[in-house]
């Protein structure tokens, strides 16, 4: 069912709340936005909203916050300022999240003005107000304005006061980012072009066992690589030595391979290492002839050719999960391979689902040449495992 967005609604002079994630990776010591990716994903909601003359109150989580002492270390004053640079115009900061500050700043705002309110997620301390949707907090919130845009998908899959909360009390519509999220990554759910390849990475089976389970359901092929390929390898009975393995998911790694036959592909060889080290010694070899003193850091050149070979021809492409230890330079060339290969596709959808596989194809320089870039990670691994978000759902349908 398709969602109304910000196009199907009256904005000029109405006060628009937005739910925006500004939940930005931050220094830990210089409180230094270190990735501003987020903040520059929301800038067509934003600049559309402004353009329209709507008055723009903006608000996000940040961070989890427990106790008093983490209210500074979260603080979205940084992000504000950030905002404002990349705007080119004055964002107006107000460090609270309810209360006469708050209302009378919403009041003063005139048409085409910016707002970003404090850390909705300072209301948890007293008692996960924000965290555990504390209808009345949902229903002050939603007091403030005239409108409703939900533009934060990367924490679509949480039923917060700040999404679902004020859902409840005043229509909500999507913002753009959101409308893009739920067209790639919903669309890849639901009716994806054929054929369609799914690559699947990341150190722990564990945390995938719902998405390869969904994406075996809707892909032509899943090809399996990271960490999490040591389970699946050692499922059929190969020796993997010291290499990352759960073991407690190898039954669930056997009865996958027995059902998904050839549709299932995994790697046929691997970087083998002496330690968890970027400097350790290591060799390429076989998958089938790891040393029992070694461990397996990255996919290697031939499983490299072998994933690009499958994906030629691939009309829609998913991507989640690094294929090695990405962070280490020797057990990069994988992920870096795999991104390549993806990004050189003639034709095809390419949709990298958030996360670890996100941050290396901007920090490869390869952003551009993907479709879609989710800005999710446990958001669009749900959407992918084909669960319901509570932040899409309450989206108004058209
Ligand atoms: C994220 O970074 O995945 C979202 O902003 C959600 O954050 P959370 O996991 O703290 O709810």
């Amino acid at each position: 069912m398709a969602k109304k967005t910000v196009r199907d609604i009256k904005i000029k002079g109405r006060k628009v709340l937005v739910r925006v994630d500004f939940n930005v990776p931050m220094d830990k010591k210089t409180r230094e936005i270190t990735d501003d990716n987020r903040i520059v994903q929301a800038l067509p909601t934003i600049q559309y909203l402004v353009d329209q003359g709507g008055k723009v109150v903006l608000f996000s989580h940040l961070g989890k916050v427990e106790t008093v002492e983490d209210k500074a270390k979260n603080s979205l004053a940084p992000v504000a300022k950030r905002l404002s640079s990349l705007l080119g115009k004055e964002v107006r900061f107000v460090p609270v999240t309810r209360g006469p500050e708050l209302e009378s700043a919403i009041n003063e705002l005139k048409e085409g003005d910016v707002l970003l309110f404090e850390n909705t997620r300072f209301e948890d301390i007293e008692g996960k107000k924000e965290s555990k949707n504390n209808p009345e907090l949902g229903k002050y919130w939603a007091s403030l304005g005239d409108l409703f845009v939900n533009d934060a998908f990367g924490t679509a899959h949480r039923a917060h006061a700040s999404n679902s909360g004020i859902a409840s009390n005043l229509e909500c519509v999507s913002g753009f980012l959101m409308e893009k999220e739920i067209k790639f990554i919903g669309g890849a759910v639901d009716n994806p072009v054929h054929p369609y390849i799914a690559i699947l990475g990341g150190a722990k089976v564990s945390d995938k066992i719902a998405v390869i389970e969904n994406l075996l359901n809707k892909a032509d092929k899943v090809l399996v690589g990271g960490g999490m390929m040591f389970t699946f390898l050692k499922a059929k009975g190969l020796n993997i030595g010291k290499s990352l393995v759960e073991d407690d998911r190898l039954e669930f790694a056997k009865s996958l391979i027995e059902v998904a036959g050839n549709k299932l592909v995994l790697p046929v060889d691997t970087l083998a290492a002496k330690a968890f080290a970027n400097d350790a010694e290591f060799r390429v070899c076989s998958v089938e002839d790891i040393k029992a003193d070694e461990m397996g850091l990255d996919v290697g050149p031939k499983t490299v050719e072998l994933f690009t070979n499958v994906l030629k021809g691939a009309k829609t492409v998913v991507w989640n999960g690094p294929m090695g230890v990405f962070e280490m330079e020797n057990f990069a060339k994988g992920t870096v391979g795999v991104c390549e290969a993806i990004a050189n596709l003639k034709g095809a959808t390419t949709i990298i689902g958030g996360g670890d596989s996100a941050a290396a194809a901007i920090q490869l320089g390869y952003a551009d040449k993907f479709t879609h870039i989710s800005t999710g990670g446990g958001a669009s691994l749900e959407y992918l495992e084909g669960k319901e978000l509570p932040g899409v759902t309450s989206i108004a349908n058209k």
